[in-house]
C-alpha cells in the first residue's frame, strides 16, 4: 500500500530516534558477525513512531522474514505454537500491542524466548499431555506504548529495550520533505516546517496530515503544497498551532470549563469527551504532557497555566 511504500527500509534511511538507531546498528552487526540471531528487542513508547517499521527494518538488515502479529490476535497459546513452528532459523516475529497478550499464551513465549522451545498441553482431563517441541531461533520483536504494562517476566526476557521518543521539529520536517519525494508533490521549505511544527512530534500525523495538504493542493492550487495552502488545509482540519486536535481541544477544554483545571481522574475525563480512558491515556496525555499542558498528581489530572494560556483563558485563582 502507500502507508507502505513511504516507510525506510533500512536503518540509513531512518531518520531520528538516533540513540535507539545507532544501538540497533552494533547489535545487528554483531549478530550477522556471529552468524546468530538478533536477541529479542522491545520497542515501547507513544503511538505513530515508527515501532512497526523499526521491526521491518531489522528483518531487513539482518536478511530474515518478518512475521507479523498483535498481542490481542494471538488467543491462545496454540495460536502462538502455530505462529513460532512455522518459523525459519533467524526470522523477526514482531508482536504489537504485546501488552496486551493472554497470560496463558504469554507464560508459553517464556521458554519460547529463553531456550526456543515450545511446551504446551494438548488435550483436556486425564487425556490431556504436555508436548516439547524445540523451535528454530528467532527474534521476537515486541511493542508497547508503555513498557510498565508489561508483566516483569515478560519485560526481563528482551536483551535489547528501545525507548521510541517525541521527533524533534528538524527531524520531522526531514521525514515530511522525504515522503513529498516518495509521494512525488513539490512542497516548499515554509510549508514543510509548517507540517513538522503541527504533528505533535509524530511521523505517522505528519505523514497523514501531509497526504490530506497534498488533496487540497490538487484541488485548490496547482497541486504543488505551499505554505498558505498548509495553513488553509490544515485550519480546516482543525489542526491548531501546536498542532492540537479537536480532541486535544475537548479534552483541555472540559478540564478548563468544567473541572476548574483539576485534579480530575481520567475515567471522568474520558466519559467527558467520550473517548475510552486508554486512548486519552496511550495516545493524547502523552503529547499534552511532554508540552507541560497536562501534570499527573496522585488526585488526578490538571491543566498547566501553559495550557489556560494556549486557549486564551484566564487561569482559574
Ligand atoms: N517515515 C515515517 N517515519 C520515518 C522515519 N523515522 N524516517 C524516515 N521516514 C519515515
Amino acid at each position: 500500500s502507500d502507508e507502505f511504500s513511504l516507510r525506510p527500509q533500512s536503518l540509513s534511511q531512518y531518520i531520528g530516534q538516533s540513540t535507539v538507531k545507532e544501538n540497533l546498528q552494533v547489535f545487528i552487526e554483531a549478530a550477522t558477525m556471529r552468524e546468530e540471531s538478533l536477541d529479542h528487542v522491545l520497542l515501547y513508547g507513544p503511538p505513530g513512531l515508527g515501532k512497526t517499521t523499526l521491526a521491518m527494518i531489522i528483518a531487513n538488515e539482518m536478511g530474515v522474514q518478518l512475521r507479523t502479529t498483535s498481542g490481542p490476535a494471538v488467543e491462545r497459546p496454540g495460536d502462538l505454537a502455530a505462529i513460532l513452528t512455522a518459523l525459519e532459523p533467524g526470522d523477526v516475529l514482531f508482536i504489537d500491542e504485546i501488552h496486551r497478550l493472554p497470560r496463558a499464551v504469554e507464560e508459553v513465549l517464556y521458554p519460547a524466548m529463553e531456550d526456543f522451545f515450545l511446551d504446551i498441553v494438548i488435550g483436556k482431563g486425564p487425556s490431556a499431555r504436555s508436548v516439547k517441541l524445540d523451535l528454530p531461533p528467532f527474534t521476537l520483536v515486541g511493542a508497547t506504548t508503555r513498557a510498565g504494562m508489561l508483566s516483569a517476566p515478560l519485560r526481563d526476557r528482551f536483551g535489547v529495550m528501545s525507548r521510541l521518543e517525541y521527533y524533534t521539529e528538524e527531524e520531522l520536517r526531514e521525514i515530511v520533505l522525504r515522503t513529498a519525494e516518495v509521494l512525488d508533490v513539490e512542497i516548499h521549505q515554509e510549508a514543510s516546517v509548517e507540517v513538522a511544527r503541527r504533528s505533535r512530534g509524530t511521523p505517522r500525523i505528519a505523514n497523514r496530515l501531509l497526504r490530506r495538504i497534498r488533496d487540497f493542493a490538487q484541488v485548490k492550487g496547482d497541486g504543488s503544497i505551499s505554505s498558505s495552502i498548509t495553513n488553509e488545509a490544515l485550519d480546516l482540519l482543525q489542526v491548531d498551532k501546536l498542532g492540537l486536535d479537536e480532541i486535544d481541544h475537548k479534552l483541555l477544554r472540559a478540564m478548563m470549563d468544567r473541572f476548574r483545571g483539576g485534579p480530575v481522574g481520567l475515567d471522568t475525563i474520558a466519559a467527558t469527551v467520550g473517548e475510552e480512558s486508554h486512548t486519552i491515556e496511550d495516545v493524547y496525555e502523552p503529547y499534552l504532557l511532554q508540552i507541560g499542558f497536562l501534570q499527573r498528581t496522585p488526585r488526578g489530572r490538571i491543566a498547566t497555566p501553559s495550557a489556560y494560556h494556549h486557549f486564551q483563558v484566564e487561569v482559574p485563582r
